[in-house]
């Protein structure tokens, strides 16, 4: 998508707060459509990020979560795209994970990564380079893996062509391939290799509430073949095919929030983490509080009801986890996001196409100030945390 013609009223960018702009005003939805069913619900989910992702990648790169402005001089320097680094950083360093871990005899052993509503793969690759990690990526969204995969044969690629040196041309085949839709160099299980350190990611199309169920009947998490799914095998119900489930502002689309901590809890090993980052309402809010700030938002961004940070602790504890770190808000230091998306967004061919899109594709613009606005009132939160398998 072109956002060359962009104008940015002076209101998108003066403050925190719901400021319309004329463009934005054209297109007033009203809001409050009822997600008739789940499943329904589900659809919208799959059918918006089909639709959209090729927009995120141009509006926000690789990464489709908040960025993080942890300090003053970050908030002064740091690009969206940084930020959105450090947003991945924190959560490295607030479950203590370190490229690589030992087991029992002190072997080096690679870890096992499931990336859930993994977008279009930035993190899924940028945990596979930094960690050396073998990491899977889920996505509700077929044009998700579709884009997932392009990404990261052209990473791979290129980091072939630069560990190779100026000068020296690929070889044959690889040349051929480019980097692009060719499975040629994937392995045996489906992972795209990245680099020299042995980091490797793969994506599969599939509903997360479906993810106990799917990797218990593979083999292993490293088997568990994306062009193969439900191959018998492994015989211990899933127990244990990962080190770490890691998700990313994913968590607040699922209807069924207990199911996922659930399967989190069987598919990690003893001693395995789960690494969560996502948008919360605040604890105790008022009615009319929750009716102007959260529901707009629950509504545009395709959400079942929100949850309060404790209510996840409370979730993920009732599966068996208990907390590594956090819950850590850091409302305050992530706002940002939405003041440059709603400079971004005020361009007339978005709107253009999201109006082509139908209702959901309005108000989930239309959204974007509800974001602003509930961060500015404190009512609309966002918190990172981390538990591990006793
Ligand atoms: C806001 S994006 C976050 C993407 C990515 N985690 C990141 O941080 O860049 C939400 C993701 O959740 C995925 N998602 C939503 N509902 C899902 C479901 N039921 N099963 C699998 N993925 C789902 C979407 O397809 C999308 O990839």
């Amino acid at each position: 998508m072109s956002t060359g013609t962009t104008t940015t009223p002076s209101t998108a960018q003066a403050s925190g707060g719901d400021e319309a702009t004329d463009l934005s005003k054209q297109y007033d939805t009203p809001l409050g459509l009822a997600h008739t069913t789940m499943q329904a619900l589900k659809d919208r989910i799959k059918l918006h990020y089909d639709l959209a992702s090729d927009y995120y990648l141009n509006l926000w790169g690789e990464h489709i979560h908040h960025g993080y402005w942890p300090t003053e001089s970050s908030k002064a320097n740091d690009s969206k795209e940084t930020a959105q680094l450090n947003l991945i950083r924190l959560l490295l360093s607030i479950s203590g994970l370190l490229p690589q871990e030992r087991d029992g005899n002190g072997e080096e052993k690679q870890l096992r990564i499931l990336d859930v509503g993994c977008g279009i793969g930035g993190t899924t690759r940028y945990l596979a380079s930094a960690l050396a990690a073998a990491v899977t990526g889920i996505t509700i969204s077929g044009k998700q893996v579709q884009i997932a995969s392009r990404l990261s044969r052209s990473a791979a690629a290129a980091a072939a062509a630069a560990a190779r040196g100026p000068g020296l041309d690929a070889p044959p085949a690889a040349a051929a391939s480019g980097g692009g839709d060719d499975d040629d160099d994937d392995d045996a299980d489906g992972f795209i290799p990245l680099g020299d350190k042995g980091g490797k990611v793969r994506f599969v199309e599939l509903d997360a509430e479906q993810m106990g169920d799917y990797f218990a009947s593979s083999t292993s998490s490293a088997s568990a073949s994306a062009s193969s799914p439900g191959r018998e095998g492994g015989g211990n119900g899933g127990q244990g095919l990962f080190d770490v489930v890691w998700i990313s502002e994913a968590l607040s689309h699922f209807p069924n929030k207990v199911l996922f901590f659930r399967n989190a809890h069987r598919l990690l090993r003893p001693g395995g983490k789960l690494v969560l980052a996502d948008w919360f309402k605040a604890e105790d809010l008022e009615d009319g509080v929750f009716e102007a700030d959260i529901k707009p938002i629950e509504d545009g961004m395709l959400l079942p009801p929100l949850c309060t940070q404790q209510e996840y602790v409370g979730l993920a504890t009732d599966a068996g986890l208990k907390v590594l770190g956090g819950p850590k808000d850091i409302s305050k230091d992530v706002s940002k996001t939405w003041d440059i998306s709603w400079s971004l967004v005020q361009n007339p061919s978005l709107w253009a196409f999201a109006f082509s899109q139908g209702r959901d594709g309005i108000a989930f613009l239309q959204a974007f100030r509800a974001m602003r606005r509930g961060y500015a009132n404190g009512s609309f939160r966002y918190a990172v945390m981390s538990f591990a398998k006793p």
